[in-house]
């Protein structure tokens, strides 16, 4: 196996840094990365927020729940769909500004922004980082653009604290490769596949420790839906989501 295959695939989430800081070569590698992906049309509709600050972490250490990763990391990326920067140039050269105002244009840019960020997760990887994508980006998208002054046709989609591994944890579990593949077409999941592919996870220690500790649900799936991720919750989030798109500029024609 080649190194960027090995990096690829012995990627782990890390939860826990040292105090050495991140250096600024090494910062420019990552960003380097994340801005050299595919990009709609070479558009490139994304942004990166650096936040290395204490004060500017602390501030905003309480929409990610306080999860320690979000303060302990030396160094937080932030990477947002955004439009503004297009439509800027288009504005400046006379060109119409208003085709990018809607559901479409706000896909691509979410594409955009995942693509660099998930690129500049291997290349931290691949320079002996560790890091852990912080999913409260999205629950409190409102909030996050107040703190980090971001524009109309901009929204945070991906936020990821990264620093010096304490230790690198154990490969997770994972669902085995077939589960995410069909050939030609897509192939709909019967009981019997479900059962099969979710075996080894749901007969796990890990999943036995977690149903221990949530004696109200009877298998792993339950703890999802009545605990972890829950419909009240998910409508609240998708709302204020929504609401804000549209305050930022997005979804105009709906
Ligand atoms: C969109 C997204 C949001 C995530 N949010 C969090 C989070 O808020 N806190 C956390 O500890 N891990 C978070 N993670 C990390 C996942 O829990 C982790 O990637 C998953 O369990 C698989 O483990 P692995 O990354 O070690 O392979 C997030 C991952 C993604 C892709």
């Amino acid at each position: 196996m080649n190194e960027t295959l090995q990096t690829i695939q012995n990627h782990v989430s890390v939860r826990q840094y040292t105090d050495k800081k991140i250096s600024e070569e090494m910062l420019q590698q990552i960003l380097k990365a994340a801005c050299s992906g595919s990009t709609m049309g070479n558009m490139q509709l994304f942004s990166i927020i650096v936040t290395e600050d204490e004060a500017m972490k602390r501030k905003m250490a309480p929409l990610h729940f306080n999860q320690p990763m979000a303060t302990q990391a030396p160094l937080i990326l932030t990477f947002c769909a955004d439009f503004n920067r297009f439509n800027r140039f288009c504005e400046f050269r006379d060109a119409e500004t208003e085709a990018y105002s809607n559901m479409q244009s706000y896909h691509w840019a979410v594409i955009d922004a995942l693509i660099a960020a998930q690129n500049a997760c291997v290349a931290a990887e691949s320079l002996g980082l560790g890091f852990c994508w912080l999913g409260t980006i999205t629950y409190n998208v409102d909030k996050f653009i107040e703190v980090l002054q971001l524009p109309k046709h901009v929204i945070p989609v991906a936020c990821i604290p990264m620093g010096y591994p304490v230790e690198k944890p154990a490969l997770t579990q994972k669902l085995p490769v077939e589960a995410m593949i069909h050939r030609e077409t897509y192939h709909d999941y019967d009981q019997a596949r479900i059962d099969a592919l979710y075996a080894e996870k749901e007969h796990s220690e890990e999943t036995a420790g977690i149903l221990r500790e949530n004696p109200d649900c009877e298998n792993l799936a339950q703890v999802f839906t009545k605990h972890r991720y829950t419909k009240n919750d998910n409508e609240a989030f998708a709302k204020v989501l929504m609401e804000t798109l549209k305050k930022q500029g997005f979804f105009a024609d709906l």
